[in-house]
C-alpha cells in the first residue's frame, strides 16, 4: 500500500494531484525543419497528463544551446506555438508541465552551431569520451564525438544570461505552469559549476561563488519573468558523464539549494547520479539538501513505486520523478494505483523515430479491452 505518493501537494501556486512526476526526457521526434513540437509531441505529453506533474524534455534556449539534432527549441516563433500546443492538451487533461530550458555548452558540434562556428563553454576543454548527435550535410544522421568549445568571453556573459530571459519569455506566453533551469547533467550551467570544466579567472571562474554566478544570472533572469514561485531547477551533483568530475559537487549543490531558497524558487529537483554510473547519494548529503532548501525537493533516478514512497514518506523528498517507467508507461500513476504490471521500455526507441516506442505503449484499459 503506498502512504504518500498518491496524495496531492502544493509546489509554489499549484496544487499537484499526486507526486509522481515525469522526468525530463529527451526523445528527439520534433518536427522538421526548425525543431517544432509538432503533433506527435502533442500527442505524447496529452497520454502522460496524469503525472502530478510533466517536466518536458530538455529543450535548447538558442540554436547555440543545441547539441543534438532534432530536440526541440524554444526560440523562434514556430517552437513556442508548437509549445503551446502541448501545454493545451496536457492542461486539457487537467495536467500540468514545466519546461526545461537548455543549453548543451561544450555538449556540442560545429555542423550544429551558426555558420559552423565552435561549440561555447566556460572553457576551452574538450568533453572526452561525450558523442552528441549531427545531421551531416549529405543527411545521414550520427552520433559524433563533441569537438573542442571555445570558451566564452566575459562580454559574451550577458548574452547567455538574454537567451534564458527570453526563452523563459516565450515559455510563459506558451503557457507552462513552470520553468525548469536545467543546471544538470553536464550541460552549459554545469559546465561553470564543475571544477573540472571552468578553468576560467574571471568572475565566472574560481571560487564557488563565481562559479555559480551564471546559474544564478540565469536563474534571476528567468525569475524576473515568471516569478520565483513558478521557477525550478535541476541539478545533478556527482554527476560523472560527459567528461564531468567536481571536486566540490556537494558544496557547490548545498550553496546554491540556500540561494534558490532564499529567492523563493519553487523546487529543486535533484537527478540522482547512479543510473548513469555516479555513486549513490549518501542520507546524509540528502538531510543536507532538504535543511539548506525550504521549496519542494524532488529526486529522480532509478526509483519505483515503494522506495519512491518510502522516501516520501519519511519526509527526505515532496515528490519523485519517473523517467524510464513514464517513456512505456503512460498512465504510470493508475498503475501504482493498481500495483499493475508494468510495461518495460523499449531502450532502442528512446531517441529518434517515429510513433513506434513513443505513443504506441498501452495504457491499462487497452491491455485489458
Ligand atoms: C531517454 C532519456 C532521455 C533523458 N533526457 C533528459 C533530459 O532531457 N533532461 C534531463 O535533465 N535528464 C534527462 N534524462 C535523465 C532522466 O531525467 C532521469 O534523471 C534518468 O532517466 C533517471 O531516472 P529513471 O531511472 O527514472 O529513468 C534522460 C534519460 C533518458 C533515459
Amino acid at each position: 500500500m503506498l502512504k504518500k505518493l498518491l496524495t496531492p501537494f502544493q509546489i509554489g501556486p499549484l496544487t499537484l494531484p499526486n507526486r509522481v512526476l515525469m522526468a525530463p526526457l529527451t526523445r528527439s521526434r520534433a518536427s522538421q525543419p526548425g525543431d517544432i513540437p509538432g503533433p506527435l509531441n502533442v500527442e505524447y505529453y496529452a497520454q502522460r497528463a496524469s503525472a502530478g506533474l510533466i517536466v518536458s524534455e530538455a529543450t535548447q534556449i538558442s540554436r547555440q544551446g543545441q547539441g543534438y539534432a532534432l530536440t526541440p527549441g524554444i526560440y523562434t516563433d514556430a517552437q513556442e506555438a508548437g509549445w503551446k500546443n502541448v501545454v493545451q492538451a496536457v492542461h486539457a487533461k487537467h495536467g500540468h508541465i514545466a519546461l526545461q530550458l537548455w543549453h548543451v555548452g561544450r555538449v556540442s558540434h560545429s555542423l550544429l552551431q551558426e555558420n559552423g562556428g565552435a561549440p561555447v563553454a566556460p572553457s576551452a576543454l574538450i568533453a572526452k569520451n561525450t558523442q552528441c548527435f549531427v545531421i551531416q550535410p549529405d543527411g545521414k544522421a550520427e552520433n559524433v564525438a563533441t569537438e573542442t568549445p571555445r570558451a566564452l568571453a566575459l562580454e559574451e556573459m550577458p548574452g547567455i544570461v538574454a537567451q534564458y530571459r527570453q526563452a523563459a519569455v516565450r515559455g510563459k506566453r506558451a503557457g507552462f505552469d513552470f520553468l525548469e533551469l536545467h543546471a544538470a547533467n553536464g550541460y552549459l550551467l554545469h559546465q561553470f559549476l564543475s571544477t573540472n570544466t571552468n578553468q576560467r579567472t574571471d568572475a565566472y571562474g574560481g571560487s564557488l561563488e563565481n562559479r555559480a554566478r551564471l546559474t544564478l544570472e540565469a536563474l534571476d533572469a528567468v525569475i524576473s519573468v515568471i516569478g520565483a514561485g513558478q521557477v525550478g531547477v535541476r541539478l545533478a551533483p556527482h554527476f560523472a558523464g560527459f567528461d564531468m568530475a567536481d571536486t566540490e559537487a556537494e558544496a557547490s549543490a548545498l550553496y546554491l539549494a540556500k540561494e534558490f531558497s532564499e529567492r523563493g524558487v519553487a523546487y529543486l529537483h535533484i537527478a540522482e547520479p547512479d543510473w548513469a554510473g555516479g555513486p549513490d547519494l549518501t542520507e546524509k548529503f540528502r538531510a543536507q539538501l532538504r535543511a539548506a532548501f525550504q521549496g519542494t525537493l524532488i529526486f529522480c533516478g532509478n526509483y519505483h513505486a515503494a522506495d519512491a514512497d518510502a522516501l516520501v514518506a519519511q519526509g527526505t523528498a515532496d515528490a519523485v520523478a519517473f523517467g524510464r517507467l513514464f517513456i512505456a508507461n503512460p498512465d504510470l500513476v493508475e498503475r501504482f494505483r493498481q500495483d499493475a504490471e508494468l510495461n518495460t521500455p523499449d531502450s532502442t526507441t528512446f531517441y529518434g523515430g517515429g510513433a513506434h516506442g513513443y505513443t504506441d505503449y498501452p495504457t491499462l484499459d487497452l491491455q485489458s479491452a
